[in-house]
């Protein structure tokens, strides 16, 4: 069969270095039906879907694109470790839809809202840091420590045990890219491939997690990890397990992402003041300018999928087998579904909605209302300061084909006047 090929290795880190490579995923989406990645090293070939319609498409469809028939990350894991490894997000109905009924009511919007004092409190100390010192990495003292310390607190985890939480999901991204970490660290003795991330530090989480839940069945607590250790759905309760993996999955997903928004947020805020005057003028608009930073920021590049059957996206046809990568940064700037699409505007209309937080269906970011309602708070918090942020250097990604995140961002912060 030919197939049309992308003619850049979309799997390539490299090609991240400095945000998401508008053109190549341009040239992507200008490409008629789905266009093939060769594989390379790790990676088999698989098929890039870079138009909202085909993604939504797509991700709308388990039954046919399955999550847990291999690895939703862009290389592949033997298929031994693949359940040792499973959270809910790599698997299908119906046990995923029995994991995400054990979970869903701590995420509902009227749940997340009742969170919303204890995360201003956050942010402002977060604020009160960086601003007493006038300049520093935005990262390190406001977008990393907000997400972690608000799912912490959310969950129920002493906040003695914070900085070892950041320190452990810092390094399952880093498992992405090129850092290092020694293979027993965190007391690992897992083989890695078996791990998440293929990271000791997944291990670690892991770990921690199964020694909350032991502490929460002995002292019960009036905090969700308690809730998750005790809740029942049809009579069952999370195994062991299961309940360390979501942990797992919470804190990797709970916290790289919502700090990427944030750290993407600062980069806005610098670069377009007149955008947040606006809001500023009319805070109905922090809603709009909430999903505008997401979608901007695309947090998560990716996930893969793959075909249960074969299938047609796109005129394309896809067999039973194939890999299928539906890639969020380049739907969220679809030049048929979002007029200027590389323009930040903070009045962007919330519909058509963005895929930041996914393309829909079953997997659909389960903490969608709390990342909105974390960046709501630091958008005002920000305003009602006054605060203007200059940049002093230029942002240092991560290196990664996955995550657009950002790991140093310097700035000044003053207090403007006018
Ligand atoms: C801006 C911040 C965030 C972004 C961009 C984001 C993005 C995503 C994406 C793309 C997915 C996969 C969706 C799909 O396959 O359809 C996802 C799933 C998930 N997210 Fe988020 N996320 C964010 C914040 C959060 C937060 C704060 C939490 C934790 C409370 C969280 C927890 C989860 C979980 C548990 C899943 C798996 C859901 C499932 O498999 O049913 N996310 N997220």
């Amino acid at each position: 069969m030919n197939r049309q090929l992308t003619s850049t290795d979309l799997a390539n880190p490299d090609l991240y270095d400095h945000g998401i490579p508008q053109d190549v995923f341009a040239d992507l989406r200008r490409q008629p039906g789905l266009a093939w990645n060769q594989g390379s090293g790790e990676t088999t070939g698989f098929w890039s879907v870079g138009r909202m319609a085909d993604l939504v498409a797509v991700s709308r469809d388990p039954v046919t694109f399955s999550s847990e028939l291999g690895h939703i990350q862009i290389y592949d894991i033997d298929e031994d470790v693949r359940a040792k490894r499973a959270s809910m997000i790599d698997l299908d109905p119906p046990i995923h839809t029995h994991l995400r009924r054990l979970v869903s009511a701590a995420f509902t919007p009227r749940h997340v809202n009742s969170y919303e004092s204890a995360i201003r409190d956050r942010v402002n100390a977060q604020l009160d840091d960086l601003t007493s010192v006038g300049s520093g990495d935005w990262v390190k003292t406001v977008a990393a420590p907000i997400p972690i310390g608000v799912i912490c607190d959310i969950l129920g985890v002493p906040a003695g045990d914070h900085d070892l939480m950041i320190e452990m999901s810092d390094y399952l991204v880093a498992g992405t890219s090129d850092r290092e970490l020694d293979p027993t660290a965190y007391g690992n003795t897992t083989p890695l491939r078996e791990l998440p991330f293929n990271s000791p530090a997944a291990f670690g989480l892991f770990d921690y997690a199964c020694r909350a839940r032991e502490r929460c069945l002995a002292h019960p607590g009036d905090d969700l990890l308690t809730k998750l250790a005790t809740v029942e759905v049809d009579g069952e309760r999370f195994s062991a397990t299961d309940f360390a993996r979501f942990f797992q999955l919470m804190i990797f997903a709970g916290n790289e992402t919502t700090r990427s928004s944030m750290a993407h947020l600062a980069l806005h805020l610098a670069t377009e003041p007149d955008q947040f005057a606006r809001v500023a003028a009319s805070p109905g608009l922090i809603e709009t300018a909430v999903e505008e930073v997401i979608r901007y920021s695309s947090p998560i590049l990716y996930f893969r999928r793959t075909a249960a059957r074969d299938a047609e996206i796109a005129g394309t046809p896809i067999a039973a087998g194939d890999k299928v990568v539906m890639w969020y940064a380049s739907a969220n700037f679809d030049e048929t579904v979002f007029s200027t699409p590389l323009e930040f505007r903070v009045d962007r209309p919330r519909l058509p909605a963005h895929s930041a937080f996914g393309g829909g269906g079953v997997h659909f970011c389960l903490g969608a209302s709390l990342a909105r309602l974390e960046l709501a708070i630091l958008i005002e918090e920000v305003l009602r300061r006054r605060l203007r942020i200059e940049l002093l250097d230029e942002p240092i990604f991560v290196r990664s084909n996955f995550v657009n995140g950002i790991e140093h961002l310097r700035v000044r912060v003053t207090a403007s006047d006018d």
